[in-house]
């Protein structure tokens, strides 16, 4: 199987041709290119699943006859239970397969694995994979719908989403004129790219910061600016979204130490206090506590980390249904 590689992804540095958008297909592959309308059509359809988990905790009938498979090529806790709860609260069947699990170890293609999901009739298949553009890939083999829940250090729409929405809810609805800090290793973050594009499209200021070695080459091509250092980023801002160090996808010797790290990149209670009074702090998790954030932000009352994650499963509700077709 031929796989883009991650130098000669369309957004691999700069903004690439729109591939994730719903309206020609179901499938949700990436916020590149998404345009303002459907972003704001699915934070308006989450913040009506997220009242609906919220009134009621029995089962809709919803995706009552649909197959929702939830394959994992890469470890995931939060995104993988986040759609597991919201496929159950919608009725729908679900199934999880995580690559250990799968004949992929016996020499198997993706190809034929996920022919297989389809042949058990799933509707919406959602897939996690170390390779940039497997789920595009996927999307072009499969009749079912797919969605994309992490691929390499491409995007993570529904967690894109998700910081949209939790944005939403601080900003008081308001993104045009906000600025937020995007701070650590955005080389490797799949959220980060994801954010960006959802972001600027949203008219959302963006300025990245980090070491050098842990930021893509031309990362303005994406929309947004580069600050020096973190306190430059992080002056007057709205929000603050730290990153995790992806140390599994570094193979050299990207950071002189961790130490180093946290005294230069690392969010401690002083730098949350050069953001604005009401500014908030984001986290995708999982958060390495006292490196890249300082305990007391991460559990502080700026943090809406919380709130992500119960926003997460607001959006893969949403997602799921506009995916099988029944967003209404
Ligand atoms: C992120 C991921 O896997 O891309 N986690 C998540 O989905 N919440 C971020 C990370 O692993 O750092």
């Amino acid at each position: 199987m031929r796989m883009p590689h991650a130098e000669t992804l369309p957004a691999g540095a700069t903004r690439g041709v729109a591939v994730g958008l719903f309206s020609a297909s179901r499938h949700l592959l990436g916020l590149d290119g998404m345009p303002r309308t459907t972003l704001i059509e699915i934070l308006d359809a989450a913040e009506r699943d997220l009242a609906h988990l919220a009134a009621d905790r029995s089962p809709r009938d919803v995706l009552r006859d649909a197959t929702v498979v939830i394959a994992m090529f890469e470890d995931s806790t939060r995104t993988r239970v986040s759609f597991q709860i919201a496929a159950k609260r919608l009725g729908a069947t679900a199934s999880t397969f995580s690559s250990h699990g799968l004949s992929l170890s016996k020499g198997e293609t993706l190809r034929d694995t996920l022919r297989i999901f389809e042949a058990n009739g799933a509707d919406v298949i959602v897939v996690r994979h170390p390779s940039p553009g497997a789920p595009a890939y996927l999307a072009g083999q499969v009749e079912s719908a797919v969605i994309n829940a992490g691929d390499g250090m491409h995007e993570h729409p529904t967690q894109g989403l998700l910081d949209l929405m939790t944005l939403r809810q601080a900003w008081a609805g308001r993104f045009d004129g906000r600025r937020i800090a995007i701070i650590g290793d955005v080389k490797h973050s799949r959220v980060a790219r994801s954010a960006i594009f959802g972001l600027t499209t949203l008219g959302v200021a963006v300025t990245v910061a980090g070491p050098t070695t842990l930021l893509p080459t031309h990362v303005e091509r994406l929309g947004c600016t580069v600050a020096a250092t973190v306190d430059e980023a992080m002056e007057g801002a709205d929000a603050v979204m730290a990153l995790r160090l992806q140390r599994e996808r570094m193979d050299q010797g990207l950071l002189p130490s961790l130490a180093e790290y946290t005294r230069v990149w690392g969010i401690d209670a002083a730098r949350v206090r050069r953001m604005r009074s009401d500014a908030v702090v984001l986290h995708p998790g999982p958060v390495n506590r006292g490196i890249e954030l300082a305990p007391d932000v991460a559990d502080g009352e700026r943090s809406v980390i919380l709130d992500q994650v119960a926003n997460g499963v607001a959006v893969r509700c949403a997602v799921l249904r506009r995916a099988a077709g029944r967003d209404g």
